[in-house]
């Protein structure tokens, strides 16, 4: 293991005095709601742990949660980097390989995406099934931590056990859901109506700027990995409304707890 991966990993267990992570979750935009859920939480701020990212972007919290929920050893990575914030791609796969290290073998990765799929509407989840990376780059490039290439298979990006297992934690719940494929560009602009138009050509159903570089890393580690997305807007082009960063923020908001309660259900059928 790199020096500094073993340093932040160490700081993180010194903190955690025992406690063992299985499921991580990371939170998007405006939808850290579901750490106020964790009993017993342990907080560390990401800005006291050596090596990691700091965060920048409002509306992102930037602290690891670790505690219960839904009987499981939880951690919560609330506060995410992004390629947007002018980030390296070794700083947005950080947390993750800091999760690989504390042993975590359940990655959920929540988003704030825009709905390209017709049917979709603000304030609605998706079970991401499946992206497209748009991004232009990959951080499994050049190999991982000097040790060499591996060819990640990515079929079951998104687990289809898990996939089935949210299905019924909302069929449970009541929660409608829907299900779609996830393309993620680098942003911070939002897309022109013509590339959501190319997008939904391409088989995508929601468009964010995140997610895909963790799942990359997540897979590469063997992680499993459940993804939700929730649709905070149209996307560009879908409605006539201009886009903004605080609607975006504000649905998010509005839905957390919606999201909080099928996460808790879903973990607790882990
Ligand atoms: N496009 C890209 N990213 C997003 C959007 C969008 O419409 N909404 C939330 N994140």
């Amino acid at each position: 293991m790199a020096t500094n991966l073993k340093e932040t990993k160490e700081f993180i267990e010194a903190k955690l005095t025992g406690f063992k992570p299985e499921v991580a979750i990371v939170v998007g935009s405006g939808l850290g709601g579901i750490a106020d859920l964790i009993t017993k939480p342990v907080v560390i701020p990401y800005k006291d742990i050596p090596h990691f990212p700091k965060p920048s972007v409002p509306g992102h919290a930037g602290q690891i949660v670790c505690g219960q929920l839904g009987n499981k050893n939880v951690l919560v990575l609330n506060g995410r980097f992004h390629l947007y914030e002018g980030r390296s791609l070794e700083e947005v796969v950080y947390p993750i390989h800091v999760i690989d290290a504390l042993g975590v073998k359940t990655l959920i990765i929540t988003n704030a995406a825009g709905g390209i799929n017709p049917s979709f509407n603000p304030g609605n989840l998706m079970i991401i099934e499946d992206h497209i990376n748009f991004l232009g780059v990959n951080p499994l490039l050049g190999g991982v931590n000097g040790s060499g290439i591996k060819f990640t298979d990515m079929t079951q990006a998104y687990s289809t056990r898990l996939r089935e297992k949210l299905d019924a934690a909302a069929e449970k719940l009541q929660i409608q859901i829907w299900r779609g494929v996830y393309l993620a560009t680098p942003g911070p602009s939002y897309e022109t109506p013509a590339e959501i138009k190319a997008f939904a050509w391409i088989g995508a159903d929601a468009v964010g700027m995140s997610t895909v570089p963790e799942v990359l890393v997540a897979r590469y580690h063997n992680i499993e990995v459940a993804g939700i997305s929730c649709i905070t807007n149209l996307a560009a082009g879908i409605s006539s409304k201009r886009l903004s960063h605080d609607e975006v923020l504000a649905v998010g908001a509005a839905t957390q707890e919606k999201l909080a309660k099928l996460l808790t259900e879903f973990i607790g059928m882990l």
